[in-house]
């Protein structure tokens, strides 16, 4: 029986913005899912969406649609973004999906009645963006430490996860497997950052979030995030349903690869909740650095570093094809650390490795083979020394590149690859074919010399075939050997495997070399016409009836009716006291008179404004908003405000003096 390997990607958050850097995760495991197949393993690679949650939520609600109006677009979107660069997932799990859902429950259930869950209250200050609750030491500046967004103070009744009494079993997890938690960098700062001052237990539901699992058994709750999230891995093979072969058979995961602004999630929680479930835990988890786009100058901004490079990653494809891309990301960045996209580094490492080292070989190569001999070699018999040494590193190959891949090295991996392929280019330089065929007598010479090059072309080849999984087809079918079994290293493992006999083609141009100055001309062109069909598209909304209308420039949301404008009750309200909520930095406690009305209003403008700057002014209000509570007080409306591109705030007065309580419309 063929051992297993179950590797599996975090789930994304569908979203439109998708650069390259998204597809580092993903392309990592496919190639780890391929080298693992090549190595006679049953594999089983796992990826897909994270569906549920506030942020999904919101951004539905904006744009007037169901969460699933919103999302379904974008999973297809992600999908058609793997199928670009050639992942080879064997399944693709939605966290809407009906047996995830139901799963998700029965773990709750399970957890609960085990008493690893029990409900309490929450409050901690929460950033929509990150979907992640911080504790008033963890916020920096008062904002998320995360994203440095502004956070809201939260309260409401939650069940939780009794984190708190794994700590010191996480610790002897790390200690007993040290294979657990890697790169090892990572394990010292989980240690350091949150198992040294202890765990906190873990709010696992929400009242106020509708977009998420039901909790069985207390519907007004739904599975609040990383529950719900991290039990994809086990979930996707079926626990939980009345069908357990799959992950009878496959889990524990052999690996979690990740980003590793997510370690924490899976090298903590997941574990913890795993042992509470008496279920075995992952081989290993992986936590990879970040492709950081436009490089680090600290001088430019964000935006200035971004701008001028091409991310789209299906753009990318587009243009420079499947391999370059999946061949950067696999390539350039040192595995474990951060790397630098930039259209520059991608097309010099495109340039020197496939074009001028691998393309160039072959070009050469299937060229002189056409030319000395009509396309057709013989297998050698003899071997002189210099012949020795270009096959002894293709032979000794195997070992350093399934060392290197065993620890996920795929840089080094492929930089062992291609350390054959600029030997076999110097091998041409030495042995001079060109003036071995201006002698008749060399020409046996001349062929041992094009076998060599040749079977070291086929050998690269076959070692290439989890990075770059486009080419390895078209050269090993124009080295005649189209239908031969070169989904296993066993034909690479000695020189020799190629018999000679079959007819050779020229492959010319597999990587074209690319001239960075005129590429980065027709990059800012593309990027600038991106940006046009952008605003074009913010422009042009549809009608449900396929019509087209014209909306001004700005226009974010989808066109209302006066019926549904006239849902929304705004009146003037005077500000008859005013005071900073207690433990916020944010909030601002109002009291309002609406006409013969008094009420209570909590609004997040304390950044910007004193209590002092408020009292007496008139303000335009919306006064039928379902109540909420927000740091304990229940605000009965909002004020409204506008916001500038730099989030300052001003609230809206009366053009003229006028009573309050008066309707706005
Ligand atoms: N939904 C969570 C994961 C839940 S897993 C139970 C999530 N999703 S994500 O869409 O934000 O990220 C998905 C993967 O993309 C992560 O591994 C993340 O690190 C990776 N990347 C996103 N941007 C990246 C770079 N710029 N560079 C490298 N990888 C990065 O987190």
């Amino acid at each position: 029986m063929k051992e297993k390997y179950y590797i599996t990607t975090p789930i994304y958050y569908p979203s439109g913005n998708w650069h390259i850097g998204h597809c580092y995760t993903t392309v990592i495991c496919d190639a780890m899912a391929r080298y693992q197949k090549m190595l006679n393993k049953d594999v089983f690679f796992l990826t897909g969406t994270d569906e549920h949650g506030q942020k999904i939520e919101k951004k539905a609600s904006e744009k007037g649609i169901t969460p699933m109006e919103f999302i379904n677009p974008l999973v297809d979107d992600i999908k058609s973004i793997w199928s670009a660069l050639d992942v080879n997932y064997d399944k693709f799990i939605r966290t809407t999906d009906d047996y995830h859902v139901k799963a998700i429950q029965k773990i709750f259930k399970q957890l609960y009645d085990k008493g690893e869950i029990y409900k309490s209250e929450y409050s901690g200050w929460y950033c929509t963006p990150c979907e992640s609750f911080w504790t008033d030491t963890q916020l920096k500046d008062g904002k998320c430490p995360d994203c440095g967004r502004p956070v809201s103070l939260e309260k409401e009744e939650s069940y939780f996860f009794r984190l708190s009494k794994y700590t010191d079993k996480i610790l002897k997890l790390y200690q007993d497997n040290p294979e657990f938690l890697q790169p090892k960098s990572r394990v010292n700062e989980m240690i350091n950052n949150f198992l040294k001052p202890g765990l906190s237990d873990l709010c696992v539901s929400r009242t106020s979030i509708k977009w998420g699992v039901p909790v069985s058994f207390d519907n007004k709750h739904t599975v609040y995030v990383w529950i719900d999230a991290l039990s994809n891995y086990i979930t996707a093979l079926g626990y939980g349903s009345d069908d357990t072969s799959l992950f009878d058979k496959y889990w524990p995961a052999d690996l979690h690869l990740m980003g590793k602004e997510i370690i924490r999630f899976h090298a903590i929680i997941w574990p913890a909740i795993l042992m509470a479930l008496d279920l075995p835990l992952p081989k290993q988890v992986y936590g990879h650095g970040w492709l950081l786009i436009g490089g680090d100058k600290l001088s430019k901004s964000k935006e200035e570093k971004v701008k001028n490079e091409l991310t789209d990653p299906k753009q990318i494809v587009d243009r420079y094809g499947c391999d370059a891309l999946r061949y950067f990301l696999l390539r350039e960045i040192p595995f474990g650390s951060d790397g630098v996209y930039t259209n520059e580094s991608f097309l010099n490492r495109i340039n020197s490795d496939l074009s001028n080292s691998y393309g160039n070989l072959i070009a050469r190569t299937t060229a002189m083979v056409e030319k000395y001999f009509g396309g057709v070699l013989q297998k050698p018999t003899q071997r002189e020394d210099i012949d020795n040494e270009l096959i002894s590193l293709a032979e000794g190959l195997f070992n350093k590149f399934t060392s290197a891949m065993d620890s996920l090295n795929a840089p080094d991996a492929l930089s062992e690859v291609f350390k054959l392929i600029s030997r076999a280019n110097k091998y041409i330089d030495e042995t001079t074919p060109w003036i071995l065929a201006k002698d008749e007598s060399k020409s046996e010479r001349l062929g041992t010399v094009l076998y060599n090059l040749i079977e070291t072309i086929r050998i690269a080849t076959v070692y290439l075939k989890p990075f770059t999984t486009k080419c390895p087809d078209i050269v090993l079918t124009a080295l005649g050997l189209n239908g031969k079994d070169f989904n296993t290293f066993d034909t690479v493992k000695k020189f020799g495997y190629f018999n000679g006999g079959e007819k050779i083609t020229v492959v010319s141009n597999l990587f074209p070399r690319y001239d960075i100055q005129k590429e980065q001309e027709e990059i800012d062109k593309l990027l600038a016409q991106k940006k046009e069909n952008k605003m074009e598209e913010n422009k042009e909304v549809k009608k449900p009836d396929g019509g087209e209308v014209k909306l001004h420039d700005h226009s974010a949301k989808p066109e209302i009716s006066i019926d549904d404008f006239s849902k929304i009750e705004l009146k003037i309200a005077l500000v008859t006291a005013c005071e900073k909520v207690e433990k916020s930095k944010k909030l601002l406690k109002l009291t309002v008179k609406i006409g013969d009305e008094t009420r209570t209003v909590v609004s997040g403008i304390a950044f910007q404004y004193t209590p002092e700057q408020l009292v007496g002014k008139k303000l335009a209000m919306v006064t039928n908003l379902k109540p909420c509570k927000l740091c304990g007080i229940v605000s009965e409306g909002m004020i409204v405000c506008a916001e500038n591109n730099e989030g300052k705030i001003a609230f809206l007065t009366p053009e003229s003096d006028i009573e309050d309580g008066s309707q706005i419309f």
